[in-house]
């Protein structure tokens, strides 16, 4: 029995080691892409070395003195004579760790300066957590979209930025629609694109900040980093980091307001979305839509849903071009993703047929 529970305990650690073999890791501290997470990394390194150091020297003398000074059969059974304190030792010992921890701490002090710094000419973006999903606002002067009241561009699930700018992100966490202010819904979320930048807490009632910047074009993965409900697994996001005329391109197309659809399912789509399903659901409550009477700020904002930037949807768990997830997903929302806070309309399959031509026009 004992034997059998050593066996599964070495393959359970060789499954784990060989795991870190896996040549796909898009969320890999080890692989910078941008100045952020490089400089992170610059400190990791050195501290790592010196935390190994100190593990080798201490599990190492440890165990050696377990295993010479083990109670041996027919060994010595008298005590050893017995010591009070050593006064060369305990100095040692207090002198060398406070060494160390000096070692380590003058370059992480001088880093957690430099990440603070906020550059003025930074481009400005607001990130919201919300349960359980990102929310993005780009607050500058340059991104007001061209319809209703202005405001911000608006998006959800990926953030888009031009590779090689610094960003300023602000960083909160935003209640539901449910709580509204309640402070139940305002709950802790970190971010954390590892390839980008390491954690950083989204805090009910306060605003954290991230510096950073992609060095280039390309997806880069990341998630919530701090427990925050049923679904803290599932908050993923994507940062798409675009070259300067697909950059272009993608602000002016956020501008504009929604398409309105001309296939008669999307437009019936169109229809549902804004008055309401058969069940009495109504999509308005939470969603906006650019350019419609669909206002609210407490879901994701759908205006440019199947642009092809916005890779992914619902916390990223599926990608914006999976029709069948897209179906699944209205189909029961709290189904696939145990704690939603999107009801199960009922919907019926000609209107998610119909819902699903509509989101998919959404250029
Ligand atoms: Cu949000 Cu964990």
């Amino acid at each position: 029995m004992r034997k059998r529970l050593l066996w599964v305990l070495a393959f359970a650690a060789l499954t784990l080691l060989l795991g870190a073999c896996s040549g796909d890791l898009p969320q890999n501290t080890f692989d910078p892409a941008g100045p952020t997470a490089q400089k992170q990394k610059d400190l990791l390194m050195p501290v790592l070395w010196v935390a190994a150091a100190v593990f080798v020297l201490v599990e190492g003398g440890i165990v050696l003195i377990a295993l010479k000074y083990r109670h041996r059969k027919g060994g010595d059974d008298r005590l050893p004579p017995q010591v009070h304190g050593n006064t060369r030792l305990e100095i040692g010992w207090t002198i060398a760790p406070a060494v160390v921890l000096a070692f380590v701490m003058v370059p992480t002090v001088g880093m957690i300066w430099e990440l603070a710094e906020r550059p003025a000419d930074a481009m400005h973006i607001t990130v919201k957590g919300y349960q359980w999903w990102w929310g993005f606002e780009y607050t500058d002067p340059d991104m007001v979209v061209s319809y209703g009241q202005g405001g911000p561009i608006v998006v959800a699930d990926t953030m888009v930025v031009p590779a090689g700018r610094t960003v300023d992100l602000s960083i909160e966490s935003a209640g539901g629609l449910v709580g509204g202010d309640d402070p139940d819904f305002r709950v802790a979320h970190s971010f954390w694109a590892p390839r980008l930048f390491g954690k950083q807490d989204a805090m009910p009632g306060r605003t954290n900040h991230i510096v950073f910047a992609a060095d280039e074009p390309g997806t880069y993965w990341g998630q919530c980093a701090e427990f925050c409900g049923l679904q803290h697994a599932r908050m993923r996001f994507r940062i798409v980091a675009l070259d300067e005329a697909d950059w272009r391109a993608w602000v002016e197309n956020e501008k504009q307001p929604a398409v309105e659809p001309t296939d008669p399912l999307a437009k019936q789509g169109m229809d549902l979305f804004l008055n309401g399903v058969s069940g009495g659901g109504q999509c308005t409550a939470c969603h906006s839509v650019g350019g419609t009477n669909a206002t609210s700020p407490a879901g994701p904002n759908l205006t440019h849903f199947a642009a092809p930037e916005h890779e992914c949807f619902a916390g990223c768990n599926w990608d914006t071009t999976d029709v069948e997830a897209l179906r699944a997903w209205l189909h029961d929302p709290p189904g696939v993703k145990y704690g939603s806070k999107m009801p199960n309309y009922n919907l019926t399959d000609d209107e998610i047929d119909a819902l699903t031509a509509y989101l998919l026009s959404l250029t």
